[in-house]
């Protein structure tokens, strides 16, 4: 089935988070328009609002009035959202009092030790369950600065040690393998914050506040990629999306799809809120595999799945390899992803930290398990419209958590 016409994603559920949880950090009044309205970003302004911060909600606009964040009365349910949980540790890490967090079933399943343990050494002190899943709770206290080298790349994880590290005595060095998304670098910068890059490492002196401003936030890349790569792989489509975070830590599933001989292409370049922002510009045709890995995982690991349905399409074999992380996240998704196609009539094969398909597969309608994965349901209802099988989704409601009027949008397309 043909893409044709324009649509314009929801918010940036990355930039939405920290517009959200960096309220803490400041006195002001912050400003946000175009914040997703999500599951997950709704988690983010509980969390907020059960710390004392005053939050209004009027059409467009959400304001936000910062300020010390004090501790909180009940336990904080992250829901889903592994962002508001480990961003939430590095607020908590200095606050006064003991803060308590849980998740959903997915969200306590997913590991806690890569921000418990470097925030340790800052000097919060964590108690959590097994050592290092939700349920947790923080005792905070004052921080000193800390020299930390992440294993592996993760904006979450980075986020949180900035986060504690504003509040924090002295300097504190994070070097992360390759560079993850840097919305919170960029937004710090631009609410007056000073974090100086220094080779591959960052490095933030505290204490330090913030002021607050006025955030738009522009579309999200990762739920552009969806109907992006149905664009990209069926003959005859022609869409533009419009406003979408061009971010070079965000787009490499562009440069991938370019790559697999898409044709896809950027403009109205512009800058907001210190953001890159533009237009995607996509036009069917036949695309071929290719091998993703390396110091790109990073900047395309929520658009693997849907990159997966692109290489499914393409002729040739394409290769994904060094995305282990894949297994950790709202669902093991390598597994998600085999299981989705084997329930649909082809083997894809499943490596331990990517698959090889060899495309073009032949596919028949059926019924996919979606492990209540957002980005899984998304990936195969694309699918269902590139192969023009009807795919029936175990629990198609998920696709609330980062993209509410999905289904409507990609109708609107048809
Ligand atoms: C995110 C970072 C990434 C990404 C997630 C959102 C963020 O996770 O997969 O969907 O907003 O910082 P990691 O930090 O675990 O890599």
């Amino acid at each position: 089935m043909k893409a044709r016409g324009e649509i314009r994603p929801p918010g940036d559920k990355s930039i939405s988070h920290r517009a959200v949880l960096l309220s803490t950090l400041t006195e002001g009044v912050m400003d946000i328009c175009g914040l997703l309205r999500s599951q997950d970003v709704l988690s983010s302004c509980q969390a907020v609002q059960s710390l004392g911060i005053e939050l209004n909600s009027q059409a467009e606009l959400v304001t936000i009035r910062g300020k010390t964040p004090r501790e909180p009365k009940k336990v904080l349910d992250a829901g889903n959202s592994g962002t508001t949980a480990r961003l939430l540790c590095g607020v908590f890490a200095s606050m006064d009092g003991v803060s308590t967090l849980t998740g959903d079933d997915s969200l306590v399943k997913r590991p806690m030790a890569r921000v418990i343990r470097p925030l340790e050494r800052m000097g919060a002190l964590f108690l959590a369950r097994s050592g290092s899943f939700l349920p947790l709770s923080v005792k905070g206290s004052r921080l000193k600065g800390i020299t930390h080298e992440m294993e592996i790349s993760s904006a979450q994880v980075k986020s949180a040690l900035i986060i504690a590290a504003l509040k924090a005595e002295g300097t504190t060095s994070i070097r992360e393998p390759w560079p993850s998304r840097d919305h919170t670098e960029r937004m710090l910068a631009y609410l007056g914050a000073r974090l100086e890059k220094k080779g591959t490492a960052i490095e933030i002196t505290g204490p330090q506040t913030i002021q607050a401003g006025e955030i738009t936030v522009p579309g999200d890349p990762s739920s552009a990629a969806f109907p992006a790569v149905w664009a990209a792989s069926t003959p005859g489509s022609e869409i533009r999306i419009r406003d979408v975070c061009l971010n070079p830590t965000r787009t490499a599933f562009v440069s991938v799809l370019a790559r697999m001989r898409a044709q896809i292409v950027m403009e109205n370049t512009r800058e907001t809120c210190g953001e890159p922002v533009g237009d995607l510009v996509v036009t069917g045709g036949d695309l071929l595999g290719t091998t993703i890995g390396g110091p790109e995982i990073p900047a395309l690991i929520d658009e693997i799945p849907i990159l997966a349905v692109a290489a499914a399409r393409a002729h040739g074999t394409t290769v994904i390899q060094g995305a282990s992380e894949l297994r950790l996240k709202e669902s093991d998704r390598i597994t998600a992803l085999t299981r989705g196609f084997s329930s649909l009539g082809a083997e894809i094969q499943e490596l331990d930290d990517g698959m090889v398909i060899e495309g073009p597969l032949k596919l028949r309608a059926g019924t996919v398990q979606t492990m209540g994965d957002h980005r899984i349901a998304m990936t195969f209802a694309i699918l269902s419209r590139i192969f023009d099988i009807e795919v029936e989704l175990d629990d198609a409601a998920c696709v609330a958590i980062s993209y509410p009027g999905f289904f409507p949008s990609m109708e609107s397309l048809a």
